[in-house]
């Protein structure tokens, strides 16, 4: 029988431990052994709660613990998830996880000390909730060179423009009924800040070149300042606005970055809503495929952590080598050399028409509504639509996915 330990007994880890016994049978059959949950680590009082007797906070007692085989991590964060982490997996003891931030942050050191000491580092949770992403990578598109990863990848943010646009609910309606739905994060900044995404998008971009996409380097925008009038400019055009990371290897170096954007209704990431996250991954080989399915939620989530665990069990070879490397340097472009088109809004004030006109080539009008009017430009970069834009009051501006 093989022994488990949650760290963090929050929406995932009781998630985790709720599927490990719901789908015990089925899930001995798969990895040949029973699972037990031998301890729950957490601070909170669960006295009252049927795991009360595995709840402790003594790691240590876990650490010399020879019968346990994995240590689940479900607290988010870095500090003592760092701590414990690192701790587990020097000794021996393998380790799942649901933490983008501690994967994004300290992946590379943690998958060298999980190979030295012989176990796993796995972190399929870590992105897209429960939908596979993570090991597809890992294994059935590894022949390809991956050109370009387009990601709603933050459920909670996806939900509450979903909400805004369809049911015209208002910004922080929908953002506490995320939170009761167990979606957001601790503190939902992360997720309308776009700072969730952008943790999700720099591992997705690390596995793709193979080294460590620092996250502070991506450049990150969120949702808070999207307005109804925007969603309305988007339709107008045939597009739906939303919250991407996008990863693309250009000819003069990758590009990431986070921002809400603008989609077609051509792309198959138009109508992904709710809390649902969708990936399109391109292969230089293969195309494009596109992995979609619920992107955050208790039980979503837990399911990949779970595969994990039955993964380690399965004794799985996906981390023969590091996903990625520890990369010191910046490896993707600035922002301002980031090339797209735009939809760019502007107040309508003496000249600026005209101006306009006679700045974008390929600028064509909307219509003139309230006061202002918007351009759709051809294909530049950030800093020459900002070197076009001089002297015009810009109400908004969003790039084509
Ligand atoms: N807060 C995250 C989201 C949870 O909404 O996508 C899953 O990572």
């Amino acid at each position: 029988m093989a022994k488990v330990c949650i760290i963090g007994f929050g929406c995932i880890g009781s998630g985790t431990y709720e599927i490990l016994k719901h789908n015990q049978d089925i899930i001995a059959a798969r990895t040949g052994e029973s699972i037990e949950v031998k301890y729950i680590v957490d601070i909170r009082d669960f006295s009252q709660h049927e795991v009360a007797p595995l709840v402790t906070t003594d790691f240590d007692k876990i650490l010399a613990d020879d019968d346990l085989d994995i240590v689940v991590e479900t607290m988010g964060g870095v500090g003592p998830a760092y701590t414990y982490t690192k701790a587990a997996l020097e000794h021996g003891k393998s380790v799942v996880t649901s933490n983008k931030e501690l994967v994004a942050s300290k992946g590379d050191e943690l998958f060298g000390i999980a190979r030295q000491n012989g176990c796993k580092y796995f972190y399929e949770a870590s992105v897209g909730g429960g939908i596979p992403i993570i090991r597809p990578m890992l294994t059935s598109l590894n022949a390809n060179n991956i050109t370009e990863i387009t990601g709603i990848l933050n459920g909670t943010t996806n939900y509450i423009l979903t909400k805004m646009i369809k049911e015209g609910t208002d910004f922080d309606t929908a953002v506490s009924n995320a939170q009761k739905l167990g979606y957001a994060e601790r503190d939902p900044s992360a997720d309308v800040e776009g700072h969730d995404t952008c943790k999700k998008i720099s591992i997705l971009s690390s596995m793709a070149l193979g080294r460590k996409v620092n996250y502070e380097d991506v450049y990150t925008q969120g949702i808070t300042a999207v307005t109804s009038e925007d969603t309305k400019y988007a339709e107008s055009l045939g597009c739906a606005i939303k919250l991407i990371g996008r990863f693309k290897q250009a000819a003069d170096g990758a590009e990431v970055l986070v921002s809400p954007m603008l989609v077609d209704s051509s792309s198959p990431l138009y109508g992904v809503e709710d809390v649902f996250n969708a990936v399109k991954v391109t292969g230089d080989m293969l195309g494009d495929a596109l992995f979609y399915g619920k992107g955050a939620g208790k039980l979503a989530t837990a399911s990949a952590v779970v595969s994990d665990i039955i993964e380690v069990l399965k004794d799985a070879r996906d981390d023969i080598n590091a996903p990625w490397l520890p990369c010191s340097e910046k490896i993707i472009k600035d922002y301002s050399h980031i090339r797209g088109s735009f939809l760019v809004r502007i107040k309508n004030e003496p000249d600026a028409f005209a101006l306009a006109l006679e700045r974008f080539d390929n600028a064509r009008t909307l219509e003139f509504i309230d006061g202002e009017f918007a351009v759709v430009t051809g294909e530049l970069s950030v800093a020459e639509l900002e070197a076009s834009l001089e002297g015009l009051d810009v109400i908004s501006k969003y790039m084509f996915a």
